[in-house]
């Protein structure tokens, strides 16, 4: 089905529609760069920045909000509970270059919520609303939200916050559809990200579970959203959102090789590798076993593959497994196994499983 998915948030075009989702300790500057330089990819988020930290002129906060140069465009996502924090934050990252400044209204963590940020804001609506007004008054760049449902199954009031953020200036707003509350567990509502954008005239973006094309054509279908927002799926594959926008632009859906699989997982080793600011056997390779135990939820002998990067002492060990992995794949002829692995009853997570992701999520 051909389908033009893309739109404007104020000057900035999102083409395609399929957006990299903020995700703390994942979409850092190599992942970023990972993933759109791999294509179909229209916009890419941060990690979430503290505006407390970045105001305080934190030196880790100013890091996670770098930019490279030839990354556009791009939003920095921000969170806090302190409007004039909020705003000297937001001015701060479009000084560093952000084409959109996101707040976070999401993060059900409870080292996020006790501080009354993330997506505790959604119990406090006239304070969301005083953050949105401060942002929306420091910067010309486009602000948009992403949230959840609500706080809980008593609280689903995305609608009502969506509609303050359009009225104090948001061009955008994406929507995960559970609650703090369900954290993780669970389907994502799509149909109730649709009550979001019934409320709307921005566009909106709709968010979780979307692994597969067939997930991302539901999602639009059930929600009537503008978009995809793409989280742990680009993980699981990194040619995700190329497949949705070939799907969308009528155009068969792009195949990688085992090969090109195997020597994109290490290029991304190697530039985890790179970019560790301390010795890389300690910091590189945390992140290297985080990373493999989304990329192979599902696969064919992904609890192979994970056992021997979590037994790696050494980037060069995690980097060896991910080669035999792709041997093992290669000797079993299992080449179709990251495109197949939804609708194969003998897999572990299936469509419409909602034990699929709940055990990879934080
Ligand atoms: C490891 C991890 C870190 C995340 N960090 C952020 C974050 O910094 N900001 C945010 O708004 N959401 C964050 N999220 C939530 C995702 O952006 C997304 O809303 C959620 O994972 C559902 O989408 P998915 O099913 O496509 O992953 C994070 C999720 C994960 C798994």
């Amino acid at each position: 089905m051909q389908r033009d998915l893309s739109f404007d948030v104020g000057p900035v075009r999102i083409s395609p529609a399929c957006v990299l989702a903020p995700m703390e300790g994942i979409t850092d500057r190599p992942f970023r760069s990972l993933i759109r330089g791999l294509g179909g990819c229209g916009l890419t988020v941060t990690e979430f920045v503290s505006s407390e930290a970045m105001s305080r002129q934190v030196a880790k906060a100013w890091k996670m909000a770098e930019l490279s140069p030839d990354e556009h465009p791009v939003s920095i996502q921000i969170y806090g509970r302190d409007p004039v924090r909020m705003a000297e934050s937001a001015k701060y990252c479009q000084d560093l270059g952000a084409d959109i400044v996101d707040m976070n209204l999401g993060c059900p963590s409870k080292a996020v919520t006790s501080g009354c940020a993330g997506s505790a804001l959604m119990r406090d609506p006239p304070l969301a609303q005083r953050i949105f007004a401060a942002v929306r008054a420091a910067i010309t760049v486009p602000m948009t939200v992403k949230m959840r449902l609500g706080w809980d199954r008593e609280c689903l009031n995305a609608p009502e916050v969506a509609h303050i953020a359009q009225e104090e200036g948001a061009s955008m707003v994406t929507v995960h559809g559970r609650t703090r509350a369900d954290a993780y567990k669970g389907a994502a509502d799509w149909k109730a990200v649709g009550e979001v954008k019934a409320a709307l005239k921005i566009p909106v973006l709709v968010n979780g579970d979307i692994l597969t094309v067939d997930d991302a054509v539901r999602a639009l279908d059930e929600s009537g959203a503008d978009g995809v927002m793409v989280g742990r799926g680009t993980m699981r594959d990194p040619w995700i959102m190329r497949s949705i926008a070939d799907h969308f632009a009528g155009r068969p859906a792009y195949e990688p090789t085992l090969d090109e699989r195997r020597t994109v997982l290490l290029h991304y080793f190697d530039m985890m590798t790179e970019a560790s600011p301390i010795n890389p056997d300690r910091y590189a390779l945390g992140k290297m076993k985080k990373v493999t135990g989304y990329f192979t939820r599902g696969l064919p002998y992904g609890a192979r593959l994970r056992e021997l990067v979590y037994a790696a002492t050494t980037t060069q060990g995690a980097c060896e497994a991910v080669t035999h992995y792709f041997e093992l794949l290669r000797s079993h002829n299992l080449r179709d196994g990251f495109s197949r692995v939804h609708d194969d009853p003998d897999q572990p997570f299936r469509v419409g499983d909602p034990r699929r992701l709940d055990r990879v999520a934080p």
